[in-house]
């Protein structure tokens, strides 16, 4: 089974899909960690990241297993990862790896859950189960701010509340796999839910599609 998990910056997709992977036994893949993986070694490499070869070629040698033990989640690394992600070849290149991963899990006689942008509607088309989770802009610049500063107020959340809005138009503004649900996802609006709610409400959707 493979379960596709989509959503904008910060909606919490990445802690639900982790959460579901470990509850029904199958493998993760955080594809933001790809884009991201891709960014930091091109921000290390002083590489200009509208180069599309460059692009491409970190991403052929960047090392999805040991994406797990790099720090990525730097405010640098992820204006990086979206700067990037509109570059059609590298997307092609990741995309190819992403469905690799989800294949060899289906093979190994399990399955995945993948979270990104456009995985219901480009990577696995096919998923069991799409969920798109959101929030609104300003519940999940709160919840970011908590997280990052342990604060959601002055200055520092008011520059993250630009940042995200940055982001948000970028992913689905883009001419290359915009962000947005698959026709057949099933939209998860997490705004006024805790993350067990959102979690329980998961469960009962992959459920219900088994
Ligand atoms: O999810 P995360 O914030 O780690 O993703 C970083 C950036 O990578 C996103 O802003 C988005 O532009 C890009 N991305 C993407 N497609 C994916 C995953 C991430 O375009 N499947």
């Amino acid at each position: 089974m493979i379960i596709a998990v989509d959503g904008p910056a910060a909606s919490g997709k990445g802690t639900l899909a982790r959460r579901l992977a470990g509850h029904f036994g199958l493998a993760y893949l955080d594809t933001g960690r790809t884009y991201r993986g891709v960014a930091a070694a091109m921000l290390a490499a002083a590489a200009d990241l509208e180069d599309a070869h460059a692009a491409v070629r970190a991403a052929h040698d960047l090392d999805f297993e040991g994406l797990g033990t790099l720090e990525l989640g730097t405010q640098e690394i992820g204006e990086g990862a979206s700067r990037l992600a509109v570059i059609p070849e590298l997307r092609a290149v990741l995309v190819k790896r992403q469905r690799g991963f989800a294949e060899e899990a289906l093979a190994a006689g399990s399955g995945a859950v993948l979270d990104g942008r456009d995985i219901g509607t480009v990577v696995c088309p096919d998923a069991a189960v799409k969920l798109f989770v959101t929030a609104s802009a300003q519940e999940r610049a709160r919840r970011r701010a908590l997280e990052l500063y342990g604060e959601a107020e002055g200055p520092r959340y008011r520059d993250l509340v630009e940042a995200l809005e940055l982001r948000d138009r970028r992913d689905r503004e883009r001419a290359a796999s915009p962000l947005r649900p698959a026709d057949d996802a099933h939209v998860l609006d997490t705004t006024h839910l805790s993350a067990d709610e959102a979690f329980f409400a998961a469960v009962r959707l992959v459920d219900k599609a088994l």
